[in-house]
């Protein structure tokens, strides 16, 4: 996996994929799916994601403050389905589902080998989680797998319906506003 400026954060974010959550609390390493999240800022990168505490994640990422955020991609969409109906403190999902973890480098969440993307990131606010189980993180690593074959993403429409990542409309001439951005 290669990797990129944590800057980058919103080229794979915005568009808005599903994307699976790791945590790692104790040793133990779990994921979770999620649907629920948003770009804030540029710099530093910070992204709101929404993690309730009916989630085993929930306390680990409490717990810790921090998490990898993987973008699975079509050929992985029935896993994260599942991942998603299902809780780590009943079942190690990586076994179950055959994905492979790998060490990240700024946290202690394992990176999943299997997915396009992995957004290593720490909780940079928690003034909303009482709130609305909104958690600011600000994503300080991204690995890239450039060689896969698959990279469409997948977009959740609510009731485990998906749109699939697909054309592209390149419109970059007219970005004359925001040609500093990185
Ligand atoms: C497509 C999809 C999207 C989901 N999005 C979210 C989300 O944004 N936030 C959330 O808290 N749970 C979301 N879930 C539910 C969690 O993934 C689910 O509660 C999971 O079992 C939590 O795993 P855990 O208990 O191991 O943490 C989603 C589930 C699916 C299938």
């Amino acid at each position: 996996m290669k990797q990129i400026a944590a800057s980058q954060a919103y080229r794979l974010l915005e568009p808005g994929p599903v994307v699976l959550v790791t945590t790692q609390c104790e040793g133990v390493a779990n994921v979770m799916t999620m649907g629920f999240h948003m770009m804030i800022q540029h710099a530093p990168p910070l992204i709101g994601c929404v993690i309730g505490p009916w989630d085993h994640s929930y306390e680990a990422l409490s717990e810790t403050g921090e998490c990898v955020i993987a973008i699975p991609t079509l050929d992985l969409a029935e896993a994260v389905v599942d991942i998603g109906n299902c809780s780590g403190d009943q079942v190690d999902k990586f076994q179950r589902f055959g994905l492979t973890k790998r060490p990240g480098k700024a946290v202690s969440a394992p990176l999943i080998v299997d997915c396009l993307a992995n957004i290593e990131c720490r909780v940079a606010d928690r003034t909303l989680v009482d709130t609305y189980n909104l958690f600011i993180l600000e994503a300080k690593e991204i690995w890239i797998d450039e060689d896969r074959t698959e990279t469409r993403t997948i977009h959740h429409r609510g009731n485990g319906s998906f749109i699939v990542d697909g054309a592209m409309l390149n419109l970059s001439d007219q970005m004359a506003k925001w040609r500093h951005l990185p």
